[in-house]
C-alpha cells in the first residue's frame, strides 16, 4: 500500500473540520490540508473562534493547527500535493428538477470530481467522506478517469459515523470505521491512517457498493427507532401509559436494547430525514416502490410528531395562542451543537407564528441571525407567505432572550425544544414567579419530567405521559 503523508479534505463543515483535525491529531507524521471554497469559513477555522460548536474540538484544532493541519481556500494546491483527497462536501437533497424532494444533490460532489481530475498528476487516492447514494462510486471514477486526466485514481468509499455533539468523543472511539473498495492496496492505506488510534477489529472492509448503502441504511435504522417510539407516544398520551417507562421496560430486552429510544418534539440534524428520502428515491429509481412506501413513513411519522406537539399547545391553551408570550428554550436540533439544520424548533416556531403567538427564543449556542433566516425560509417556504409578510411577522413577533429566566418574564407558556443541560438547573420557582397563570410548560424533550413542576405550580406537559 503507499504510505500516505499527505491527505487533503474538500469540505470543511462539520464532518470534514472535526475528522480531519482527528486524522491530523492522532497521526503526527500525515499533513492534512482542509479546502473549502467559502472563505468566511476557512478563516473561521484559521481563527480562535471555529465556525462549528462541538465539546472538545477547539483543543484539538488549536494543538494541530500549524504544525500538521492547516485550512485554506487553495483548493487546486491541495489536490495536487496529496497522495489521498477525501471529498467532504454537503449533499443536501434536491429541491429541484427531477427527484426534487427526495434525491441527493450531488453537484458538489462531481464538480469535486471534475476538479479533483483537472488537478491530479500521478497516482491519487479518492476517499467518498460525503454520505452518497448507492454506486456513486461508479459514477466518481468515470469522471475522473474521462477527459485528459494526467493521473490514475483508485476510489474508496468511507462514510462517517459521527454525531453532532459527540463528533470528537465518536472519532477518538468509534463503533467501527467503515471502508469500501476494490483495490486491496489503497484499502490498506486507508486502514493504516485509522489504525493509529482505531482498534484493527473496528476497522471493517467490505465492497464500494456495500459501504456506501450502509451509511444510508445505518440512518434509516436510527431514525427508525426514533420515530417508533414517538408512534408510541401518541398512544402513550392517549392511554395514560407514559412512554419513557415502555422505552425503558423495552430497552431492557437486549435484543431491542436501550439506546435511540428517547421520545422528543421530532428529530432533526442535516442526515435522517435527507438520507431517508435518498434511500427511499433510490427504492423507487429501482423499482422498489413497496420498501420506499416503508422507510417513507420514518419521515412522516416525524412529520406528525413535531405537528402534534404545536396541536397539544393549542388545544392545552383554550385554542388560541394568538398575542400569546411563549418563551422557546432551545432551537439546535439537538444539545451541544450550534447546528440548526431540519431542527424541530423551525417547524414548531413556524406553526406558533402562524397562530400569531410571540415568541422569546434563547438558546445557548445558535446565533440569532442563523434563527431569523431558519424562520424566513420556513414561513416562506412553499409560499405560506411573501417574503415581505414573513420579514413582518418576524419583526412583528420574534425576539431574542439572553437566558431562561428572561425568556419566561411574562409568558403564558414555555416550549423546551432542545436539552441542553443547563435547563434542569434553571430556578423554577424564579421562572413560576415571572411567568402569567396559569403557567404552561410544554416539555419537547421531556428533560423537566423530574423537577416537581405540577408541584410547583406548572400546568406541566411533555412528550408521551
Ligand atoms: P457542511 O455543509 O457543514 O460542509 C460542507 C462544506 O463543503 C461547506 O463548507 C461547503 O462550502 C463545502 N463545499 C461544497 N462544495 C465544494 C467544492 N466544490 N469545493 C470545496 N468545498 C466545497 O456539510 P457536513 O455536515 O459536513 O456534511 C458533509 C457530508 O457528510 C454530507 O454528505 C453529509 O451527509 C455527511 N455526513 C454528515 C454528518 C453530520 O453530522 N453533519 C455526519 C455524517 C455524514
Ligand atoms: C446522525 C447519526 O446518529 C450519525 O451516526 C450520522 O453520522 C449523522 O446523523 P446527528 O444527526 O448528528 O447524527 O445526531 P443524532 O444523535 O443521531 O440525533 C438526530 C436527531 O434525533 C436529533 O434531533 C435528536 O434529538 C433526535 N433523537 C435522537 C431523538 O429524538 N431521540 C433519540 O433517542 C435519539
Amino acid at each position: 500500500p503507499t504510505e500516505i503523508k499527505r491527505i487533503c479534505c474538500i469540505g470543511a463543515g462539520y464532518v470534514g473540520g472535526p475528522t480531519m483535525a482527528m486524522i491530523a491529531h492522532k497521526c503526527p507524521q500525515i499533513d492534512v490540508t482542509v479546502v473549502d471554497i467559502n472563505p468566511q469559513r476557512i478563516a473561521q477555522w484559521n481563527s480562535d473562534e471555529l465556525p462549528i460548536y462541538e465539546p472538545g474540538l477547539d483543543e484539538i484544532v488549536k494543538e494541530a493547527r500549524g504544525r500538521n493541519l492547516s485550512f485554506s481556500t487553495n483548493v487546486d494546491q491541495g489536490i495536487d500535493q496529496a497522495e489521498m483527497v477525501f471529498i467532504s462536501v454537503n449533499t443536501p437533497t434536491k429541491t429541484f428538477g427531477v427527484g426534487a424532494g427526495r434525491a441527493a444533490n450531488l453537484e458538489y460532489v462531481e464538480k469535486c470530481a471534475r476538479q479533483i481530475a483537472r488537478v491530479s498528476t500521478g497516482h491519487k487516492i479518492v476517499v467518498e467522506k460525503s454520505t452518497l447514494p448507492v454506486r456513486t462510486a461508479e459514477a466518481v471514477k468515470r469522471i475522473l478517469s474521462s477527459g485528459e486526466t494526467k493521473a490514475s485514481f483508485q476510489v474508496l468509499s468511507n462514510p462517517e459515523f459521527l454525531a453532532e455533539g459527540t463528533a470528537i468523543d465518536d472519532l477518538l472511539a468509534p463503533d467501527r470505521v467503515l471502508i469500501g473498495g476494490e483495490c486491496a492496496n489503497a484499502i490498506e492505506s486507508l486502514v493504516n491512517i485509522y489504525a493509529n488510534w482505531v482498534p484493527r477489529e473496528r476497522l471493517l472492509t467490505t465492497n464500494l457498493w456495500s459501504s456506501e448503502l450502509s451509511k444510508l441504511t445505518a440512518n434509516a435504522f436510527l431514525a427508525q427507532r426514533v420515530s417508533s417510539i414517538n408512534a408510541i407516544s401518541a398512544l402513550c398520551e392517549a392511554t395514560e401509559a407514559d412512554v419513557d417507562e415502555v422505552a425503558r421496560a423495552i430497552g431492557t430486552d437486549s435484543r431491542i436494547g436501550p439506546k435511540f429510544l428517547k421520545s422528543s418534539v421530532g428529530f432533526g440534524g442535516s442526515c435522517f430525514q435527507k438520507d431517508i428520502l435518498n434511500l427511499v428515491y433510490l427504492c423507487e429509481y429501482f423499482g422498489l416502490p413497496e420498501v420506499a412506501n416503508y422507510w417513507e413513513q420514518v419521515v412522516a411519522m416525524n412529520d406528525y410528531q413535531k405537528r402534534r406537539f404545536v396541536t397539544r399547545i393549542l388545544r392545552t391553551m383554550f385554542n388560541t395562542v394568538s398575542d400569546k408570550k411563549i418563551g422557546i428554550w432551545g432551537f439546535a436540533f439537538k444539545k451541544d451543537t450550534n447546528d440548526t439544520r431540519e431542527s424541530a424548533a423551525i417547524y414548531v416556531c413556524r406553526d406558533l407564528l402562524l397562530e400569531k403567538a410571540r415568541l422569546d427564543i434563547y438558546d445557548p449556542k445558535v446565533p440569532q441571525d442563523q434563527i431569523k433566516r431558519d424562520l424566513m425560509w420556513a414561513l416562506t417556504d412553499q409560499g405560506a407567505m411573501s417574503s415581505e409578510q414573513a420579514q413582518a411577522a418576524i419583526e412583528e413577533n420574534v425576539r431574542f432572550a439572553d437566558g431562561c429566566l428572561p425568556s419566561a418574564t411574562d409568558a403564558h407558556a414555555i416550549a423546551v425544544l432542545t436539552e441542553w443541560d443547563e435547563f434542569a438547573d434553571v430556578d423554577f420557582q424564579a421562572v413560576h414567579q415571572v411567568m402569567k397563570k396559569p403557567a404552561f410548560v410544554f416539555d419537547g424533550r421531556n428533560v423537566l419530567k423530574d423537577m416537581d413542576l405540577r408541584q410547583l405550580g406548572f400546568d406541566y406537559y411533555g412528550i408521551g405521559f
